[in-house]
């Protein structure tokens, strides 16, 4: 859109004249038209940014090309002009969209500082445009990596929701399985993207703030309240409320939210007024909410009327090889972040991240990834960069988790004097030497900050010894 282009639209010729001289002088380009079809192929081809538009012409009303103007390119600023200011007019040219009115004859000083704040105006309505798009190509579905079963479903299911007339949707998942990231997804994958997004933790603020956090107050409603405050609920109004670690809020917050869902209206603090609610609520739990309301920390009619849209988020345990796949976007996001040039993982570390059990999710798999990324200087990640954890994994996790855990100095079966210290007992599942070497390596290398003589020490190895098993890990 051309910032200094104004097209002016008037049947009488020598209104034109007039004002695309004082436009001319004021430094704006200038086109013109004399009727709705001229002018409506002018905003086509030269995508003015200001339009002064007559509302009586010959070939039809001003307000219909408005309407015409607006629905092709929404962020245009039209300023109407008449000789008999008919309060009909006003109104529904306001109503329609218009940035200004502005009456005949026209008083030129006037119109250049109506010009000049439309300029400013629409300047800053094409910037929120451009941030809107580009936050909503960041936050959108496609940022959301996975293409395992588990994930497809979840995403396919996801969409949905974000395109229905849903008004509440429960996110449940582990600690990192990246429940914000799906609650913007949603939102901006919704018809509600071009009105805010609001993100509340609930653990994060006391409880006695909550209420008037979420609703707002009226002056006086308690001591500390000195003025009216808006609410979050209103603030996103139009748009989206995340209610991040629902599973917080106190039972007679639960119970006012409740109401809130229920009714589709709220009330601030203090206040007598009921405000209809125009937001969609999504709330996001890692705990389960059902056993929580089972035990009485959570009302169980909140969890139903949330739980009507719920979306399970799957531990990352539970997504085959997405944790590859999330490992290598990683690598590429940190290979530009921290100007590093990694190339991939050794087949090693690839079966480790298989078999691990991820506790903290795709946030505990960005941080490993991180980390090493740091400390690794050849173009490979090797386990020796890896943290102890998981090397050690879960008892739970995998055989070689379950043989590194008796790895530390426990008595043997059958103890044999000062031998002892070599013993270790072997599960019956078995051990995978290779692994449990590895982390004894790894596990010296650390505890000796890298220095290889101490590490060899610790391991009771020549330094040598030491070197040749840190290459054959490299390899
Ligand atoms: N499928 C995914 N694709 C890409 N990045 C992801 C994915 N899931 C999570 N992440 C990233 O992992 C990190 C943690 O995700 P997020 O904060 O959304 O988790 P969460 O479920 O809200 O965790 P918590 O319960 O601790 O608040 C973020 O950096 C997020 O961008
Ligand atoms: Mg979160």
């Amino acid at each position: 859109m051309a910032k200094n282009k104004v097209l002016v639209v008037d049947d009488e010729s020598a209104i034109r004249y007039t004002l695309g001289e004082a436009l001319r002088g004021w430094g704006y380009d200038h086109i013109e038209a004399s009727t709705i079809k001229e002018a409506l192929d002018q905003f086509e081809n030269e995508h003015p940014l200001i339009v002064l538009q007559d509302i009586h012409l010959p070939d039809g009303s001003g307000l219909d090309a408005l309407r015409e103007y607006k629905s092709r390119h929404p962020q245009s600023i039209i300023i109407m002009m008449t000789g008999n200011i008919l309060l009909d007019d006003t109104i529904s040219a306001l109503r329609g969209g218009a940035y200004d009115f502005i009456g005949k004859p026209i008083n030129l000083r006037e119109l250049q500082v109506t010009i000049r704040n439309g300029i400013e105006a629409g300047t800053l309505r094409r910037e929120v445009r451009t941030l809107r798009n580009e936050q909503a190509r960041q936050f959108s579905f496609d940022q959301i990596i996975g293409r395992s079963a588990a994930m497809s479903e979840m995403i396919g299911l996801a969409k949905k929701v974000a395109t229905s007339e849903a008004s509440a949707v429960l996110l449940q998942g582990e600690s990192g399985t990246g429940k914000d990231l799906l609650a913007k997804a949603i939102h901006y994958g919704s018809s509600r993207a071009s009105y805010p997004f609001i993100a509340i933790n609930i653990a994060a603020i006391p409880g006695t703030l909550i209420e008037s956090e979420l609703f707002g107050h009226e002056k006086g409603a308690f001591t500390d309240a000195k003025n009216r405050k808006e609410g979050l609920f209103e603030q996103a109004h139009g748009g989206t409320i995340f209610l991040d670690e629902i599973g917080e809020l106190e039972l007679n917050l639960q119970a006012k939210l409740l109401r809130v869902l229920e009714e589709g209206s709220f009330r601030r603090v203090g206040g007598l007024k009921d405000h209809p609610l125009d937001v969609r609520v999504i709330a996001a739990s890692n705990r389960d909410l059902k056993s929580e309301s089972e035990s009485n920390r959570f009302r169980l009619d909140l969890y139903y009327r949330l739980s009507v849209i719920q979306i399970d988020l799957p531990p990352l345990r539970e997504r085959g090889d997405d944790v590859l796949g999330l490992a290598n976007h990683y690598i590429e996001h940190f290979n530009q972040t921290l100007r590093k040039r990694i190339e991939r993982f050794t087949p090693t570390v690839e079966e480790i991240f298989r078999h691990y059990r991820w506790p903290g999710n795709v946030r505990e798999l960005r941080n490993v990834i991180e980390r090493a990324m740091i400390l690794e200087d050849t173009h490979e990640i090797t386990p020796l960069w890896l943290p102890r954890d998981l090397m050690r994994g879960d008892e739970s996790a995998l055989p070689v988790a379950s043989a590194l855990s008796v790895a530390s100095p426990v008595a043997s079966v059958t103890p044999t004097g000062p031998e002892v210290r070599s013993s270790f007992v072997i599960p019956e599942s078995g051990i995978d030497l290779e692994q449990v070497e590895l982390s004894l390596v790894q596990q010296a290398m650390e505890r000796s900050g890298g220095n290889q003589t101490r590490a060899a020490e610790l391991l009771g190895i020549s330094r040598d010894q030491l070197r040749y098993r840190l290459k054959k890990i490299e390899e």
